[in-house]
This record gives structure tokens, C-alpha cells and sequence, in this order.
């Protein structure tokens, strides 16, 4: 699987700002976490790498020791939410100037939620309309918040935190459910006191983090697509090796556990993983249940959500995902982008305000769809057209790579183990 992206945004973030070497085993190549790297050389951060299986070695540059610099031209983070919310957290505390865009997706998507913690703490931004990239930023001596946001988001949390480590007094954020966990477990790592519970986190600031070495798990958000894959036919199995099985990004397995798929997990963490991670083999059931998701459950699933909505069509029911009004302000609006591109190929959901709602099981000849040029509507949209009575064409299925390098090669393995075949058009 490849390396998590997650993980590997936070690993380079924190190797930013530590004293002394951070170097990371199995960082992600892909065009998301490639533009973190790149936006941190802006900074001035010295970063080797990716090298061979993706080791990258950062030599960080802690406030005790005159901080990230100014860069000169604008830093672009491309299609990357994560890259640009966690770096104005990082870079808040720094007494530096600097202008942020990406492209025409994360242009759109909204920034308030980090400009206004982040502006509390003591950070100068100023954005576009709709507190939108392109923005500005002047950092500097910031002040301890205590932050609820109205959104469970891990980014923002994460921005917090990051800014929160460098400034002065007790920060605490508190979420209305929690959301991947993966900063308060990293930052430990890097030498970092703090206190968490289920939808909390506090810790003391300033602390300086202490580079460290770290091997990045395979992402679950990818192998969700495969995993789905499996559960969608009948007497197959998928076998997912060296995965992170952090309780907050597998709430996937556990419902297509609940639709009726066999689901098993064998734990095996090496000694410099920052969290748990195993291999997992999922094999297909006769008939998979319906299901409904709402509530605490979403931002658990939250990148998982169309893929599990594909899986849909196959149950045997009506499926509801509800509360998931985030979806729309992903890097596409991906409640009415499968909607429609379940439809180009002849599959039928329906789009609600939240989240969709799924009649199955469906049979459907395939077609042409669009991804929106987003990546997990590309994917999902390709383990649809798995399923489809004929074939189909996922245009712009090429932006899988900025999470999912090798997306289509890997699905054309198991695809032609049950008779199909996945082409990538150059
Ligand atoms: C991410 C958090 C999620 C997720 C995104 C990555 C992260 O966003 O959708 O793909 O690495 O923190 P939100 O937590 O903002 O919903």
C-alpha cells in the first residue's frame, strides 16, 4: 500500500521545526505530500529526499534556532488542504512574511476555519473573499487559546496544535466528535508533553521538538478502494499488508464487517512506527447488508464516504449516509460528483443536502464518468465501474496519484484475477 498521507504531512511539519535531524521511512510520493516537501524548502527547511523506498531526511529549523524563513516567491501547495492549513499553523509562530495559493480546487475551499484560531493566537492573515486562498500571512510571538471549533476536522486541530506547540501558555482544543489522531500521537514522538482524550487535546507551549526517526504505514484511505473491491465480489479476497490501524482511520472496516464482508486484522507494529499498523484481508460475502452512517461516526469515514457509498449499490437495501455536509467542501464537491458520475454510468443515487442515500442492489451497464479531477472520486468511481455489466471510462483518473501512485496498475492486478481489466490512457 502507500505510505499514509496523513502521517506523512504531519512527520515533514514537525521535522520542520525540530532541533537537530527528523528522518522518515516510506514518506509518501505522491503529488499532495510532494508539495509539503516543496513548500518547506520555501521556508528555507533543508530536505533530502524522497530517496529509494522514500526516505527523507529534514533538517529542521526550531524558533531557538532563528526559525523558517521568508520565502520569496509564493509558496503553492497545489491540491493539498493539509499542506496549506497545517503549515499556517506551523508557520504562524515564525516572524515571517509569506503568500500561500493552490490550484483552482483549493482556491475554492474554505480557509476561515484555520484564519480564525490561528488570528486569535496572535497570527496577521489576511485571504481572498470567503477566507479563500490565495492569503497572506505575518507571524510572530503568539498566545496560548483554548479552541472548540465548530467542525470535527483534523486539519484544523492539527494547525492549532502545531502553532500552539510554539506559543506561550496552555492550548487546548476540543472537537464535537474526534477526528484522526495522528499529530497528537506524532508529536510525543518528537520529544512533546501533552494531554488528550477522545475529542481533546491540551499541551503547554513553548516546547521544541526533538528530531526523530519514523516509518510511515500504509494508508487506509487507499486501501479502502481495494478493500471495497473485494467486499463487491462475491468469493474474493484482498490481503493489505503493513496498513495503519489506527482506530481512527479503520471505521471502514468495521462497516463493511457490518454489510456482511469477512474482515481480519493482523497486528504486527515495527519498533519505529508512530502507531499501530497490521496486514488485512477482506473477502467478499454472497450478500452484503445495508447500512447507515450519521453522526460520530463521519469524520471517522470521512475520506472513505463515496467509496463506501459505491459499496452500496451491491446491498441488499437502502443505504443512508447523512451529517456528512463536509463532503462538499473536499477537493470537489463529492456528494453531487458521484452522484452524477454514478449516473453517467448508469447507477442511481440520490444526493442529499449531507450525504446520499443508496437503493441496492443495482445493476449497471457502466459509462463514461467524470472524476472532477478529484482523486477520490476517481478511485471510487473506478471500483464502481469494477462492478458494471460493461465497460466504462473514468475521465481524468489520473489525479489518483495525488494520494494513490500506481492506483491503476494495482486494480488491474486484482481485476484481472476475476476476468476484468483496468487501462490508464496516457
Ligand atoms: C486530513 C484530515 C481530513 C481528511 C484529509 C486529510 C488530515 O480532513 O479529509 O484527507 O491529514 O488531517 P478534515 O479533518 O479537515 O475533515
Amino acid at each position: 500500500m502507500p505510505p499514509d498521507k496523513s502521517i506523512s504531512h504531519r512527520a515533514a511539519m514537525m521535522g520542520a521545526i525540530a532541533a537537530g535531524t527528523t528522518v522518515i521511512d516510506r514518506y509518501l510520493q505522491a503529488a499532495d505530500t510532494l508539495a509539503t516537501l516543496e513548500a518547506l524548502r520555501a521556508l528555507g527547511v533543508e530536505v533530502q529526499g524522497p530517496e529509494g523506498e522514500g526516505r527523507v531526511v529534514i533538517r529542521g529549523r526550531p524558533l531557538s534556532e532563528g526559525g523558517l524563513a521568508e520565502p520569496e516567491g509564493v509558496v503553492d501547495a497545489g491540491n493539498s488542504g493539509t499542506t496549506l492549513r497545517l503549515l499556517m499553523g506551523l508557520a504562524a509562530a515564525h516572524p515571517i512574511f509569506w503568500v500561500a495559493t493552490g490550484d483552482a480546487s483549493l482556491r475554492r475551499r474554505p480557509m476561515g476555519r484555520v484564519i480564525e484560531p490561528l488570528t486569535r493566537m496572535g497570527a496577521s492573515i489576511w485571504a481572498r473573499q470567503g477566507q479563500r486562498a490565495p492569503l497572506a500571512m505575518r507571524g510572530g510571538a503568539l498566545h496560548a487559546i483554548a479552541w472548540k471549533g465548530p467542525v470535527a476536522s483534523a486539519q484544523v486541530k492539527s494547525a492549532v496544535l502545531l502553532a500552539g506547540v510554539q506559543a506561550r501558555g496552555i492550548t487546548r482544543v476540543e472537537e464535537p466528535a474526534p477526528s484522526r489522531d495522528h499529530t497528537e500521537r506524532m508529536l510525543p514522538l518528537f520529544g512533546v508533553h501533552l494531554l488528550s482524550g477522545p475529542g481533546w487535546v491540551q499541551l503547554e507551549g513553548p516546547q521544541t521538538l526533538q528530531g526523530c526517526h519514523l516509518t510511515v504505514p500504509g494508508d487506509p484511505s487507499s486501501a479502502a478502494f481495494l478493500w471495497v473491491a473485494a467486499a463487491m465480489h462475491p468469493g474474493s479476497r484482498v490481503r493489505t499488508c503493513g496498513v495503519s490501524l489506527n482506530p481512527t482511520r479503520i471505521e471502514v472496516l468495521q462497516v463493511l464487517s457490518e454489510m456482511g464482508a469477512d474482515v481480519r486484522m493482523e497486528p504486527a507494529t515495527p519498533p519505529s512506527a508512530p502507531e499501530p499498523w497490521g496486514d488485512v484481508t477482506v473477502m467478499g460475502p454472497e450478500r452484503l447488508r445495508p447500512f447507515r452512517i450519521a453522526g460520530r461516526r463521519v469524520p471517522l469515514l470521512i475520506d472513505e464516504l463515496p467509496v463506501l457509498a459505491v459499496a452500496a449499490l451491491r446491498a441488499q437495501g437502502t443505504s443512508l449516509i447523512q451529517d456528512a455536509a463536509e463532503l462538499r467542501v473536499k477537493e470537489s464537491d463529492r456528494i453531487e460528483g458521484l452522484a452524477r458520475g454514478l449516473a453517467a454510468l448508469g447507477a442511481r443515487v440520490e444526493a442529499l443536502p449531507d450525504g446520499w442515500r443508496i437503493e441496492g442492489p443495482q445493476r449497471f451497464p457502466g459509462g463514461v464518468a467524470d472524476s472532477c479531477g478529484d482523486h477520490r472520486l476517481a478511485m471510487s468511481l473506478a471500483v464502481a465501474a469494477l462492478a458494471g455489466d460493461g465497460p466504462s471510462v473514468v475521465k481524468g483518473s489520473r489525479c489518483a496519484r495525488i494520494s494513490f501512485p500506481g492506483f491503476a496498475r494495482t486494480l488491474d492486478v486484482l481485476a484481472r484475477a476475476g476476468g476484468g481489466r483496468v487501462e490508464e490512457a496516457a
